[in-house]
């Protein structure tokens, strides 16, 4: 894993988010513009990847999740599913090696169990080998919607509660968190998307309801350490209210 750049200033340790949220777009418009097939454009992306997960792990951010597959991509061209499937399970082995030496621990949100067998081998192998690596958390949205997520969520609470497991008055907010792929982490602090499109896709959309969203209108094949950073310290100059007054004003919603 290598950086595509050092020289660019490392922001202000203290501020920056905790967990990351990517939505990774405009691997096909930027083939496109090349007169390339789409698949090109995913290729690019996968290095893209390598270069902001090493970024990550040099700048000490804790959780990066990335929506690497959508549970609407299935619906995409066999071709291209079959290429996206290829490319990450060829990322999942090569960088086998680099996610042990970095400490990095790579963990899987969405429904692994409808991935090709080969890869949901090869990412289980990955797993097990980084679960215990606590520098940087990997998530990796793989057919993941958060409608799926928390219809399943939903299906097992009420199993729970009919078989007394659970009761009806135990359902709060935090037993929902609870019951999500996301259940032992923290809410996204920020969350990117490129190609600048305004909308989330079925991303995360219970744990974002306080992150930070910021559109950049960058391809994500063109997208870089440099932006990354500059997105970081845009982050740490946000207001961040939760809802509530903020410190400097008091007439603020
Ligand atoms: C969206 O671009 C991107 C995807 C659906 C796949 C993202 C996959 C990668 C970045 C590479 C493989 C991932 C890993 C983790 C190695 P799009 O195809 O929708 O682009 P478009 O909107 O321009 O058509």
């Amino acid at each position: 894993m290598k950086s595509d750049s050092k020289q660019n200033v490392t922001p202000d340790l203290k501020d920056l988010p905790a967990h990351v949220g990517i939505i990774m777009d405009g691997n096909g418009r930027w083939a496109k513009k090349r007169f390339m097939n789409r698949v090109k454009g995913h290729e690019r992306g996968s290095q893209v990847v390598r270069s902001i997960v090493t970024s990550c792990m040099e700048l000490g951010i804790g959780i990066l999740t990335l929506y690497a597959f959508s549970t609407e991509n299935w619906a995409r061209p066999k071709s291209e599913v079959k290429a996206l499937m290829m490319l990450l399970k060829k990322f999942i082995v090569s960088e086998r090696e680099a996610f042990l030496k970095n400490n990095i621990r790579v963990h899987v949100i969405g429904q692994k169990d409808k991935l090709p067998l080969d890869v949901q081998q090869e990412i289980d192998t990955t797993m097990e080998l980084t679960k215990h690596n606590n520098k940087l958390l990997l998530n990796l949205a793989l057919s993941y919607g958060s409608r799926e997520e928390i219809t399943t969520a939903v299906r097992e609470i009420a199993k729970k509660i009919n078989s007394n497991d659970l009761e009806f008055s135990d359902i709060t907010q935090d037993l929902i968190s609870n019951h999500l792929y996301t259940k032992t982490m923290p809410d996204p602090d920020l969350i990117i998307r490129t190609s600048g499109e305004y909308r989330l896709s079925n991303f995360l959309l219970w744990q974002a309801a306080y992150s930070e969203i910021y559109i950049s209108d960058t391809l994500w094949p063109d997208f870089s350490r440099a932006e990354f950073v500059e997105i970081l310290k845009n982050f740490q100059n946000r207001d961040r209210r939760f809802g509530k007054v903020s410190c400097s004003t008091s007439n603020a919603g």
